[in-house]
């Protein structure tokens, strides 16, 4: 039963873009706020809280007393005719409008704040990203405070924010398609404040339009406007890790939180009755850690490309090709959709070739095994939370980004912290794989990352302990949630 004080907690309401990079990170702030005392409701899309049940069994989503999860429609999601060969994220940006999603949310805020289906107190804040964008609106039409979660670091966020500014200094929309192959992507961009030495290429990959009224040019300017209005902004990134940034962002966005890595703030502060509640959307293939405890210390790369990054059947061989001639073990993560508008087919000859040294899995509990001592090097597309993992697991990368903010991320990995190396994602090729998997997982270069990223993880496990900066920022964030307008 539960008492007076209890019931009278401040409810939050969170509300994630509906793919697993940010589903992850916002199910890790739900549960420590949960554990500052919050009462939580989480809404995912009725299809993804379906495959949370498939893939954690029928009692995963039966969370704590006041840890609710509630479903809005699917039709965020775009229809199998739609053409998600490139990236499924620009589709769901303009899709998460008002039209779609805005009347079932406002259904749903209404049945929380009526008490008589439960004892939760009447929701006090919503907490969304500016993709969901009905989410903003239903928090100006109830009246009530909304937090900006970017599941971005500093510079990621600070690139996103940037769109207006690109178009009316004239970089963007492209002139023409040759400015993509012209050197123009070349252009340095130094004005941005907080960031240096940073290429046109190096931004966001939708920025790299030819067409004016291209919508995901509209979406960045709306979202500025929608950031601009939030009470606050909390973003994943700690202060140690991007200083500049952190001291040029407040001048625009005053209200700030930074709180990351979210996994050892939960390592270090929460009961671990909240680890049944999983996040993951396919379902885990847990053998790979037994596979892993065959092999030596840091003698494996893993190589993963996150949830929604799809590749060419051309890229999968020649990725395939040079993982084999390296003849360093390791551990590859192939979605059954990783490869566009294909059932994926590996040659023969390479399976066979590398029966010992290799494992393929659909999905893997990806955290433990960036924790686990035989992975010593990581080739990612640099989706933010697999680097953000990396760090906390003092795991070195091959950086081969796809879109999004995947090329900030690399530029700042591999050139402002040390700990990465490039590859070209556009121009896979099984020599350059060969030679970079190598000189990671064997050569001096490797050494250097390692040593360096092993640095960074000291940072970051600062930064999450008493009186570091991410804890301390939490701590801040859940005093004054109620109080904010
Ligand atoms: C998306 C965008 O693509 C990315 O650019 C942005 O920075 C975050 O949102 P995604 O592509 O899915 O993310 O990549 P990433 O950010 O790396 O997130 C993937 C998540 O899935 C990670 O938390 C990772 O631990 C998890 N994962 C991945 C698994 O648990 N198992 C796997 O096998 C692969």
């Amino acid at each position: 039963m539960a008492s007076k004080s209890e019931a009278k907690k401040s409810h939050v309401v969170l509300v994630p873009l509906p793919i697993q990079g940010h589903v992850n990170p916002f199910l890790k702030l739900a549960k420590l706020l949960h554990h500052k005392g919050f009462h939580i409701t989480f809404v995912n899309t009725e299809s993804n809280h379906n495959k949370l049940l498939e893939s954690r069994g029928p009692n995963s989503l039966n969370g704590l007393p006041y840890f609710r999860f509630e479903t809005i429609p699917d039709n965020l999601r775009p229809n199998n005719n739609e053409d998600v060969t490139q990236n499924i994220v620009p589709l769901l940006c303009k899709s998460a409008s008002r039209n779609t999603s805005f009347v079932p949310f406002c259904s749903l805020l209404s049945k929380l704040n009526d008490h008589s289906d439960s004892n939760a107190s009447p929701v006090t804040c919503i907490i969304s990203e500016g993709s969901m964008s009905f989410a903003f609106e239903a928090s100006e039409y109830f009246g009530l405070p909304y937090l900006f979660f970017s599941v971005h670091n500093a510079c990621g966020f600070m690139s996103f924010m940037q769109c207006r500014n690109l178009m009316e200094r004239g970089v963007i929309p492209l002139k023409d398609a040759s400015y993509l192959t012209n050197g123009y992507l070349d252009t340095i961009i130094d004005w941005i404040p907080g960031m240096k030495n940073i290429h046109l290429r190096d931004l966001p990959s939708f920025y790299r339009t030819t067409d004016p009224n291209d919508k995901m040019l509209d979406f960045f300017l709306d979202e500025f406007e929608r950031v601009s209005k939030a009470s606050a902004i909390i973003l994943l990134t700690f202060d140690a890790l991007e200083p500049e940034l952190l001291d040029a962002l407040p001048s625009v966005f005053p209200k700030l939180y930074t709180i990351a890595p979210l996994q050892l703030l939960l390592d270090h502060t929460v009961e671990k009755d909240l680890d049944s509640i999983g996040s993951n959307l396919w379902k885990e293939e847990a053998e790979c850690l037994q596979w892993l405890n065959s092999k030596d210390p840091n003698s494996v790369i893993y190589v993963s490309f996150g949830s929604v990054i799809v590749m060419t059947p051309q890229q999968l061989v020649e990725l395939a090709w040079g993982l084999a001639n390296s003849k360093v073990n390791f551990l590859w993560v192939i979605r059954p959709d990783l490869v566009v508008g294909e059932t994926v087919v590996l040659p023969p000859e390479f399976l066979l070739e590398t029966k010992d040294t290799g494992l393929i899995v659909d999905w893997c509990p990806q955290e433990q095994v960036l924790n686990h001592p035989a992975v010593g090097g990581f080739l990612t597309h640099c989706g933010w939370n697999s680097i953000i993992e990396s760090i906390s697991s003092g795991v070195p990368l091959i950086c081969s980004p796809f879109s999004s903010d995947q090329p900030i991320n690399r530029r700042y990995v591999c050139s402002e912290w040390g700990f990465g190396i490039e590859m070209d994602s556009n121009n896979i090729n099984r020599d350059e794989v060969e030679g970079l998997v190598r000189d990671l997982i064997d050569g001096q270069k490797g050494k250097k990352l390692r040593d360096n990223v092993i640095e960074w993880k000291r940072k970051a496990e600062a930064a999450t302990c008493s009186n570091g900066s991410s804890y301390l920022n939490l701590e801040r964030l859940a005093n004054e949630v109620p109080l904010l307008k």
